[in-house]
């Protein structure tokens, strides 16, 4: 029988012991924004639709298709937020860190919301670890920001992705390229609607998937051939530091975001093991955002946007397990009431020694409680029986060999710690 609440379609729940992977992934993401000095940063999930309006672009899928919006009980127009960038530059700006030290560099992880349709690797609720530099406009940064995406997959073990990397200009070259690329799109033979495209957002029409729109834009004009001077040498310099950090990248000078924000540094991560869903992660500059919100001055900002969930699947593609086996090292196997309550006490006291253990409870008989221990992936069973606790004593049994050893029971402590140590 089918239960009668399931969770909203398209959006994936997360439970032990394949969570464990997705925190791994979670933290393992952050914590390499950490290591490059980028702080955590905490953001409302909802904002004002206006926001991402503006922000994220009138014209993409994602603005005119995607987003959750709803009127508040006050009758606000308020949007589940469909991606990080817009709501950390309205902080950036509400709560003044421009005025502070610059860049500001800070991380964030959490879940985002699109009215997309489902598909393996795509969620109408998706996860993403970010992190955003703001107010230096400087390639070495931009370089910075594809490192530590990099490292960061690296080090969870990841290895079959690539970096696409391009430029998409900047104020001083877009507008002239946009003109250039919309009149070798409006002389081809496109469909209505696509040629719709070509005059509100031709950059698009680069993207389209389909095999004869493919064909007829092999030959359209490329922005990077079209980079003015500083945009052209930005780019240089972004390359030539990613050459010394070692990260490796492949140009695509057709790569087409789904936002509208980004200006020259432009990047995706993909990752063949995915079908449809490729893309891993991605980003870029975004130098007329903060104006384009309602800031003052005009900052410069560089970030990324990591998808977590597809790079839980991208590590299952590659057999990749970065949780490890267990979810805790000890499993305690009490025979009888007098010795959970004894085994009770000693977990208490293993935890806080910094131990993880857990426990069979209710009354299982051994052969049940110890394929408990089994399942849960703990390294060490402790079995307690009503003779060894007249001893004082505790069978210590290695689950991987199922050697056993008997320790008494003020011992167990520093014994568990010489083993779970070596
Ligand atoms: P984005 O490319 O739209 O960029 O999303 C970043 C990543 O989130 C994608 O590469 C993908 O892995 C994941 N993702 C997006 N949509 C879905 C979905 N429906 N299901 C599963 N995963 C998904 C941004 O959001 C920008 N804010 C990134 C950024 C930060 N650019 C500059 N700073």
């Amino acid at each position: 029988m089918s239960a009668e609440f399931v969770a909203p379609k398209g959006i994936p729940d997360y439970y032990p012991p394949a969570s464990a992977d997705f925190l791994a992934v979670r933290e393992t993401l952050s914590e390499a924004a950490h290591r490059a000095g980028y702080g955590h940063i905490e953001l409302p999930v909802f904002e004002d639709t206006a926001l991402f309006a503006r922000g994220v672009g009138e014209s993409t899928d994602v603005v005119s298709k995607e987003m959750y919006t709803f009127a508040d009980r006050g009758g606000r127009s308020v949007t589940l937020r469909p991606e990080g960038t817009a709501g950390v530059m309205r902080a950036v700006i509400q709560h003044g860190l421009d005025r502070g030290q610059l860049p500001v560099k800070v991380s964030y992880a959490g879940p985002f919301f699109r009215y997309e349709r489902p598909q393996a690797g795509r969620y109408r609720q998706l996860q993403q670890v970010g992190v955003e530099a703001i107010g230096v406009d400087d390639p070495a940064l931009d370089a910075e920001v594809i490192a530590v995406a990099d490292e960061g997959y690296r080090r969870l073990g990841l290895t079959g992705y690539r970096l696409e990397l391009t430029s998409l200009g900047d104020d001083t070259c877009r507008p002239q390229y946009r003109q250039v690329l919309q009149e070798f799109l409006l002389n081809l033979d496109l469909d209505e609607p696509t040629r719709d495209r070509a005059r509100i957002n031709p950059l698009r029409v680069l993207d389209d998937k389909r095999p004869e729109v493919k064909e007829m834009t092999a030959g359209a004009p490329l922005m990077i051939d079209h980079l003015s001077d500083s945009a052209r040498d930005h780019f240089a310099a972004v390359r030539r530091h990613l050459d010394r950090l070692g990260v490796a990248y492949e140009l695509n000078p057709r790569l087409v975001r789904g936002l509208d924000y980004y200006t020259k540094t432009t990047f995706e991560f993909v990752h063949d093991g995915l079908g449809a869903q490729s893309g891993i992660g991605g980003g870029g500059r975004y130098d007329g955002l903060m104006r384009q919100i309602g800031g003052k001055q005009d900052l410069s900002g560089i970030g990324f946007g990591i998808g977590v969930d597809r790079t839980v699947l991208a590590l299952a593609a590659e057999g990749v397990s970065v949780a490890g086996r267990g979810r805790v090292q000890v499993y305690g196997v009490p025979l009888g009431e007098a010795a959970k309550g004894e085994l009770v006490a000693l977990a208490g006291r293993l935890r806080e020694a910094g131990i993880s253990v857990d426990l069979s409870y209710g009354d299982r008989g051994i052969k049940g409680a110890m394929k408990a221990a089994d399942r849960s992936g703990a390294a060490i069973a402790l079995v307690l029986g009503e003779n060894e606790l007249a001893e004082r004593t505790i069978e210590l049994k290695d689950l991987a060999t199922g050697d056993q050893v008997k320790v008494g029971l003020d011992e167990v402590l520093t014994e568990l710690s010489a083993r779970l140590r070596g």
